[in-house]
């Protein structure tokens, strides 16, 4: 037998509970992707390249033209001119990216701070790479930063911290005050960031994502991630890319390149083509979510859920605690996807330790609206 480096990863909740939702026919509003396509110019322009015979490797950074296009965004949202040749790596994925950032920056006995609830891809790489992660829990009810537990957590051991706004699964969004106080008590050390925007641009109620990208003295410092499979609707295509002042790409690429070396070609292409030609897709997304929040949410009213609705990402959470108090979270997904055909996630999973009275689960509402209105329905009837 192996001896495990990942003794404590299983198969993941958002494989199991897809599974359930399979098996029991649910509707699945459990793992986050759209049942949905992607824009039809831009699957077609797929299959265009590939009859061009744009099949081959691409090079190890990513497409020029997808890189440009992605610096042309960059400085149109954030007011930040990147160098597309040295600032921009484009990766198989946000994951991808995450993952090759934290082995760039990551040795035996470092510490990283990540903020509960977290996304779970982190922790994993973070021991591949022999470091630690420190969890730190977010404030509550709001999940903005509690700045007390993480200026406690900061040790001489702290290496990287690893930022998510628009967090899954809460939604909460990162002010640039926050961002400024982050600033404030990481100037003297030898701290960088991993900020993983990957729901950059689904933001809702005319609020702005303040990327790091847009602060100037944390960029200095930071590796942002992104997903084209957020932002196009075409999670399957794991496509990413990273942003990092060059010296830091260039450490990173290092990675990157004995890892993947490169993205698939003719989706870069794809992706490229659609970005010149649709700029405004990104413009239309916080509209085009806040819909489907608004709409998802409107029908839930007649529930007894209780909720806040989210500020930004494609998924809200909802407290059960009115329906049934006596089952923990895991029980009451799968309560729900069982007995009432709704798939949901628990909110539990993404603490290392979560609050015992945490009665939260998370809808995924990138969905179709009738889809969504039939899930409404089952769950107004329990
Ligand atoms: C917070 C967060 N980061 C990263 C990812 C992964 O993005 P990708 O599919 O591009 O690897 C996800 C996907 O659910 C996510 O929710």
């Amino acid at each position: 037998m192996i001896n495990s480096k990942l003794p404590n990863v299983g198969t993941t909740i958002f494989t199991r509970m897809s599974q359930l939702a399979m098996e029991t026919g649910a509707l699945n509003l459990s793992q986050g992707f759209p049942d949905f396509d992607g824009p039809q110019a831009l699957c077609d322009a797929v299959g265009r390249h590939i009859a061009a015979g744009h099949n081959q490797y691409s090079p190890m950074t990513g497409l020029p033209a997808l890189r440009e296009q992605v610096a042309a965004k960059i400085q149109r949202c954030y007011g930040r001119a990147v160098s597309a040749d040295s600032e921009i790596t484009i990766t198989p994925g946000a994951t991808q990216a995450i993952f090759c950032a934290i082995q760039t920056l990551i040795r035996p006995g470092d510490e990283v701070i990540v903020f509960d609830p977290c996304y779970d891809s982190y922790e994993p790489a973070v021991e591949l790479a022999g470091g630690r992660c420190v969890h730190v829990p977010l404030g509550q009810p709001d999940f903005s930063i509690d700045w007390q537990r993480l200026s406690d957590a900061l040790s001489p051991k702290t290496r990287l911290i690893i930022l998510n706004s628009p967090h899954n699964p809460s939604g909460a969004l990162i002010s640039r005050t926050e961002l400024d106080h982050l600033a404030t008590l990481i100037r003297d050390r030898d701290i960088y960031l991993v900020s993983d925007e990957v729901y950059e641009h689904l933001v809702f109620d005319g609020a702005q994502h303040v990327s790091v990208v847009s602060h100037e003295e944390l960029y200095q410092r930071a590796f942002v991630v992104s997903s084209f499979g957020k932002t196009y609707h075409v999670t399957g295509w794991k496509t990413g890319y990273v942003v990092a002042p060059a010296a830091l790409s260039a450490e990173l690429r290092k990675v990157h390149q004995y890892v993947s070396f490169c993205g698939v070609t003719p989706l870069q292409w794809a992706l490229a083509d659609f970005m010149v030609e649709h700029p405004e897709h990104v413009e239309q997304l916080p509209a085009f979510y806040q819909a489907k929040r608004d709409l998802f949410c409107d029908l839930l009213a007649d529930s007894r859920f209780s909720f806040t609705r989210a500020a930004g990402t494609f998924f809200q959470l909802a407290d059960y605690s009115a329906i049934r108090d006596d089952l923990d979270d895991v029980a009451m997904s799968e309560w729900l996807t069982r007995e009432h055909g709704v798939a949901t996630i628990p909110v539990s999973v993404f603490y290392q330790q979560a609050p015992k009275d945490l009665r939260l689960v998370r809808f995924c509402f990138a969905k179709r609206e009738e889809t969504l209105r039939q899930a409404a329905e089952k769950l107004c009837a329990i």
